[in-house]
């Protein structure tokens, strides 16, 4: 059974072993906040060792763009916690160009090995241990912006958008083996790499770039709506959720 620690004082997710990728600031930090005071154990990664992490996580460098940074992160896991339950693909993001033709080849390879590919070679590593155990739950963190793309983010919404589709084809998948894979959309948030890239785009772009007057909730999400919207994904109360992607954004990027 697992629940979230929802103020009633139960720790839903105690015995539950969770990997969060890109915990050392920003959304995954409030992601690993929320697990560890959820009960569950937690392994994170950044690419410096350096970085700090919630107090009662593990942090192992390790750079998931890369074949090798996956392969190290899944070991770790095995070694730290002896399997994941809970796996939380929430490393992203990409500096904006000024148009499209601006962005450069390797900018393009690095979008997507950040983006989308770091999720496809984690979750090959370690679905395998899930299927065997016929449980586990995924979420894929993507952006509001997949539906309207704009130039000097192409490279990024490009490989957001690929990711939506290969989380949702996943679930499908894997829905057979009691395997849930859900993505969480978040809208602007303010956090060290999103603040950077907004500064980035506004000098890039005054008339766009920055502009968070735009959220009909009349303010920019906070680390914290993300994570309790991870929080319930991962827990019992969405078990019967699969496939689905939660979009929370302050309600400024309407889909469908
Ligand atoms: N903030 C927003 O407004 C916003 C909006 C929509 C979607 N998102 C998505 O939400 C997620 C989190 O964003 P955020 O704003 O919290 O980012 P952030 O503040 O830049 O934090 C990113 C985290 O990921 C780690 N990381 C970055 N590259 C990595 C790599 N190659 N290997 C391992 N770890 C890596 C960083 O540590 P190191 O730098 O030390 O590696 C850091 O811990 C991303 O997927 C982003 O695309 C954010």
């Amino acid at each position: 059974m697992t629940t979230i620690d929802n103020g009633s004082g139960t720790r839903e997710l105690k015995g539950k072993r969770a990997l969060v990728t890109g915990g050392s600031r920003g959304i995954g930090a409030a992601v690993v906040r929320h697990l560890l005071d959820a009960g569950a154990e937690v392994l994170t990664t950044a690419r410096s060792a350096t970085g700090t992490v919630p107090e009662g996580a593990t942090l192992v460098a390790a750079d998931v763009r890369t074949r090798a940074g996956s392969e190290t992160l899944a070991a770790a896991a095995q070694e730290v916690l002896g399997g994941v339950d809970v796996l939380v693909h929430n490393a992203g993001g990409a500096r904006p160009y000024k148009d499209a033709s601006a962005i450069p080849d390797e900018e393009w390879q690095d979008a997507l090995d950040l983006n989308y590919l770091a999720s496809v070679r984690l979750d090959s590593l370690l679905v395998p241990g899930m299927r065997e155990r016929r449980s586990g739950t995924i979420v894929h963190v993507s952006s509001a912006v997949v539906p309207t793309p704009v130039g000097p983010f192409l490279h990024y919404t490009a490989a957001k958008a690929a990711l939506e589709n290969y989380s949702r084809g996943l679930a499908s998948e894997l829905a057979p083996f009691g395997i849930r894979v859900n993505t969480v959309t978040p809208g602007k948030v303010a956090t060290p790499g999103g603040e950077a890239t907004r500064e980035q785009w506004a000098r890039l772009d005054p008339t766009q770039g920055g502009n968070t007057a735009t959220v009909p909730l009349g303010r920019v999400g906070q680390p914290d709506d993300i994570a309790h919207a991870v929080l319930f994904l991962v827990s019992d109360r969405a078990s019967w959720l699969t496939g689905s992607n939660l979009v929370v954004d302050g309600g400024e990027f309407p889909r469908g």
